[in-house]
C-alpha cells in the first residue's frame, strides 16, 4: 500500500518553534513526529510512503533519511505551496501514483485502523473513503455527517453554524487515482477540504467512523497533550521507558539537584541547575537551565538559555537560540522569538 503523508505546511500556529524546525520533524517526546506517523503507517501495510514537502523541506528530508525501519521515503517538493490536495496531483505527474493511495494530514498522532478503513473503501465502491473520528468539542473543526450507509452528506466548515454531528475528518483518506487524475487541477494550490470533498459529496465520498486515538499536534496546547499522553502510555509507542515522574531525560543531559517532573521531556545533552523546577514541560535538544529558575507547562526549542532565577510561566514557548536573563520573568502563553533576549524587568529585546 502507498502512502502520502502532507507535510508541507508552514505551521503558523506552533510559531515560534516551526520558524527554525518544521512540524513534520519537530521533536515529539524526543523523537521527530512524523517518525511516530510513519511506525503507524507501516503497522498497516504501508510499504512505501511520499512525503510531500514544501516549507524547510531540506530539514525535513535530513532528519528522516530515505528509509525508516525498512519502508522507502520518497519525497516530492513544490516550489510554491500547493494546499492539501495540489501535493497529490504533482505526484500524479510525477508518475508515482499507484491506483489506491493513502493521504494524510502530516501532523495527526493517532491508532485509527487504517486496515479497516481500507476494507470498507473496497467493499462499498468508494471514490474516497474519509476517517470521521469523534471529538467532544467541535468548536475549531468542520464537521462531516454521513447516512446510514456512510455516504457523506455534506461537509460542514465550522462557521456554517450549530453542528448536527460531532464527527470530524481526522485527515485520513482513502483515494482512488482517478479521482486525482478528473478532480484536481493542475498548477494551483487546492484544496481537499475546501473545493474536492465537497465537490465529491453525493458523488462516491464515504466516511469511516474511526475510533481510537487521535489529536492534532498543531497548536500549542495540543502539541503537549500529545507529549503527555506519549509519556503515560494513553498511546501506545516504541519509546525508552519513563523515570518514576513519567518524564523523559535524553542523553547526555546533566539535571542533578533539580526537579524533574512531573511529565517533562529533555531532550539531549540539555542540563537544568539546581534547584530549578521543572514541570509538564519540553526542552529540545541543548537547552542550558541556571540554577532556582521554575518552568512550568512550556516548550523551549533548541538551544534555550535559561539564567539564574528565572522564571518561565505555562503555556510559553520559546524559540530556538533564545536567551532568558537571570531573574527574568516570561510570562503566561508567552511566545519568545528564535535568538531573542528576555530582559529582567522588560520585554523580549
Ligand atoms: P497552520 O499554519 O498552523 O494551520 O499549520 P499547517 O501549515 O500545517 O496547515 P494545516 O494544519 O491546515 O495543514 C494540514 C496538513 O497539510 C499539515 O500536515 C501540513 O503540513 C499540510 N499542508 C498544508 N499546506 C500544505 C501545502 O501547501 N503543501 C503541502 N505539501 N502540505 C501542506
Amino acid at each position: 500500500m502507498q502512502a502520502l503523508v502532507l507535510a508541507g505546511g508552514e505551521g503558523t500556529r506552533l510559531r515560534p518553534l516551526t520558524y527554525t524546525t518544521p512540524k513534520p520533524v519537530m521533536p515529539l517526546a524526543g523523537r521527530p513526529f512524523l517518525s511516530f506517523m510513519l511506525d503507524w503507517l507501516r503497522g498497516h501495510g504501508v510499504t512505501g510512503a511520499i512525503l510531500s514537502c514544501g516549507f524547510l523541506s531540506d530539514a525535513v528530508r535530513e532528519v528522516l533519511g530515505d528509509t525508516h525501519q525498512g519502508m522507502r521515503l520518497h519525497y516530492v517538493t513544490e516550489e510554491e505551496p500547493l494546499g492539501t490536495a495540489g501535493p497529490v496531483r504533482l505526484a500524479l505527474e510525477g508518475g508515482i501514483l499507484e491506483e489506491r493511495l493513502l493521504v494524510l494530514n502530516g501532523d495527526v498522532l493517532t491508532d485509527l485502523d487504517l486496515t479497516a478503513q481500507l476494507a470498507r473503501h473496497a467493499a462499498t465502491g468508494a471514490r474516497a473513503t474519509l476517517a470521521l473520528i469523534e471529538v467532544e468539542d467541535v468548536s475549531s473543526y468542520g464537521v462531516v455527517p454521513t447516512g446510514a450507509d456512510g455516504r457523506v452528506e455534506a461537509f460542514l466548515e465550522k462557521s456554517d453554524g450549530p453542528a448536527s454531528t460531532n464527527r470530524i475528518n481526522a485527515g485520513a483518506y482513502v483515494i482512488e487515482r482517478e479521482v486525482v487524475e478528473s478532480m484536481i487541477p493542475s498548477g494551483r494550490a487546492v484544496s481537499f477540504e475546501r473545493e474536492v470533498f465537497p465537490a465529491l459529496v453525493g458523488d462516491g465520498l464515504h466516511g469511516y467512523e474511526a475510533s481510537g486515538y487521535w489529536i492534532d499536534i498543531g497548536a500549542p496546547e495540543r502539541y503537549l497533550e500529545a507529549t503527555y499522553d506519549l509519556l503515560s502510555g494513553r498511546l501506545k509507542s516504541s519509546l525508552p521507558p519513563r523515570d518514576e515522574t513519567g518524564s523523559l531525560i535524553g542523553t547526555g543531559c546533566l539535571v542533578s539537584g533539580a526537579h524533574i517532573g512531573p511529565q517533562s521531556v529533555l531532550g539531549s545533552h540539555c542540563s537544568v541547575g539546581s534547584d530549578s523546577t521543572l514541570e509538564r514541560s519540553v526542552l529540545h535538544d541543548r537547552v542550558l537551565v541556571g540554577a532556582d529558575c521554575v518552568i512550568r507547562d512550556s516548550v523551549l526549542a533548541g538551544g534555550v538559555r535559561v539564567g539564574d532565577g528565572a522564571r518561565i510561566e505555562p503555556g510559553a514557548m520559546l524559540g530556538s537560540g533564545a536567551k532568558v536573563e537571570p531573574g527574568a520573568v516570561v510570562g503566561l502563553d508567552a511566545r519568545v522569538a528564535p535568538g531573542a533576549v528576555v530582559q529582567a524587568g522588560g520585554s523580549p529585546a
